[in-house]
């Protein structure tokens, strides 16, 4: 698999207003809904005078409520089962793609949330005191800000060939972004080196893991509320899978996923290693439940890579001991659990806590380099490296915790770990009151 067809990768709250509460169509706050300026007599360049306008903007922006969305109502939605005055039939995504109404709903509550979104992130990025000056962070806020500008420039999409105009917009912005993830680890590294710290105590700097674990969460959400609406507009083969809404499977298999990262999981251990552990599937391998199938394939894929190094490091290729991947799911579970289990030799209790960072790699420092080396670009196909960026965990999680679940890892030094993923089950009554997408 290619990690550049994931949402989160490449191309590819709390105030609530929640979908289900909009009518039909959003109305737009357009710049009237920005506070009058102060009206100044003194004489400025158009120039400054404009950028202050837009730094006005965007601080407005970045102070207004986010709105969260849950993964039921981006199903409904996309069924067109949240329109007003519709029947609640679901066939509003035919083999044209969504509906108009379906499509306009969708790209009106898009033009109103986006810039909300993106101007949180820029200020936020504005105001993280570590990255102060650093090149690529900053990069990354000018991305936004143009984003944040398009946005606010492109009228309401309020007919067909309005919103026509916004996907295209969207359509830019989802590629503009396709580097953050690599742009941030630079950034990361960077400020490792400006501090002149190893990985393993830069692992540990709190304040940047925690304005980077915020940073994803919101990325995410950015990314699969556009993914979802470009996915939703395009056209439908008479091939297309008849369960899938947009970006979200309302059957997602554990075991046909698994099957897929198995195989590219052990294609990249091949290609470095000259041969692969075997991975057995087992348990409820007929479950199927409503999800994101790029974001469980992410997972796994990323767990599946660490527990193939790990067992081929430990033992060699001669002996290999096989990985399990356990799924266990019933009816009335709470959530379905995911676990992969190597004998793999295990993480030392002091890196348990450095595992979740985004630079902590025991991967030759060199691949680091490599990967992180501005002309080489992010390449996150099969053909990137087993392990190198220390990203796999910590991404990872970010995707489970994004829909109310969670990645947890135990591990026995000497002998091997266990990583569970656990993913919330939509048809359970409290999930379904939860937001999300935040
Ligand atoms: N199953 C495992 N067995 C032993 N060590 C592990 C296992 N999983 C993770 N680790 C340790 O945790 C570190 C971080 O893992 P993570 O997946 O986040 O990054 P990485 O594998 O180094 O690089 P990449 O971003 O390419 O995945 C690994 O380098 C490894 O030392
Ligand atoms: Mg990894």
């Amino acid at each position: 698999m290619s990690r550049s067809s994931l949402l989160f990768t490449k191309r590819n709250p709390k105030s609530v207003v929640h979908l289900s509460g909009f009518p039909g169509i959003i109305p737009v706050r357009g710049m009237s809904s920005v506070p009058p300026k102060k009206k100044t007599w003194k004489f400025r360049p158009l120039s400054t005078h404009s950028t202050s306008r837009a730094s006005e903007d965007l601080a407005y922006y970045g102070n207004k409520k986010q709105t969260a969305v849950s993964l039921q109502a981006l199903m409904e939605t996309g069924l067109g089962n949240r329109l007003d005055g519709s029947d609640t039939s679901p066939d509003e995504v035919n083999f044209s793609g969504a509906s108009e109404r379906v499509k306009i709903q969708i790209a009106c509550f898009l033009h109103r949330e986006l810039p909300i979104r993106l101007a949180h992130r820029a200020v936020d990025l504005e105001n993280t005191k570590e990255f102060a000056d650093n090149r690529h962070v900053n990069n990354v806020i000018s991305w936004y800000k143009t984003s944040f500008k398009a946005l606010r420039a492109c009228p309401a999409p309020t007919d067909a060939a309005k919103e026509e105009h916004f996907a295209s917009i969207c359509a830019d912005m989802y590629d503009r972004h396709s580097h953050t993830l690599i742009t941030m680890a630079m950034a990361a590294h960077e400020l490792r080196n400006k501090l002149g710290k190893s990985i393993s105590e830069f692992a540990t700097a709190r304040a940047i893991q925690q304005s980077l674990d915020d940073f994803y969460k919101s990325r995410i959400g950015i990314r699969i509320l556009i993914g979802q609406y470009l996915a939703l507009r395009g056209n439908r083969g008479p091939d297309s899978d008849p369960t899938m809404i947009g970006l979200i499977s309302q059957k997602c298999s554990v075991k046909d996923i698994a099957e897929k990262a198995i195989r590219d999981a052990r294609y990249m251990c091949d290609r470095v290693h000259g041969d692969s552990p075997e991975v057995h599937i087992l348990g409820r391998t007929d479950q199927t439940f409503p999800y994101i199938p790029s974001h469980l394939e992410y997972m796994l894929l990323e767990l599946l890579k660490n527990s193939l190094r790990a067992t081929v490091e430990t033992h060699g290729v001669d002996n290999m001991p096989r990985i399990k991947v356990v799924i266990a799911d019933s009816e009335d579970n709470e959530d379905c659990v995911i676990k992969i289990s190597d004998e793999g030799g295990g993480i030392p209790r002091s890196n348990i806590s450095k595992v979740w960072s985004y630079l902590f790699t025991t991967a030759d420092p060199a691949i680091l380099e490599s990967i992180l080396a501005e002309d080489s670009g992010p390449d996150f196909a099969t053909s990137s490296p087993l392990a190198g960026l220390g990203y796999g965990i910590p991404i990872s999680r970010a995707y489970a915790r994004y829909f109310g679940g969670d990645l947890v890892i135990m591990s026995m030094e000497g002998y091997g770990t266990d990583s569970y993923i656990y993913v919330p089950k939509l048809n359970d009554k409290q999930l379904q009151s939860r937001d999300f997408l935040s």
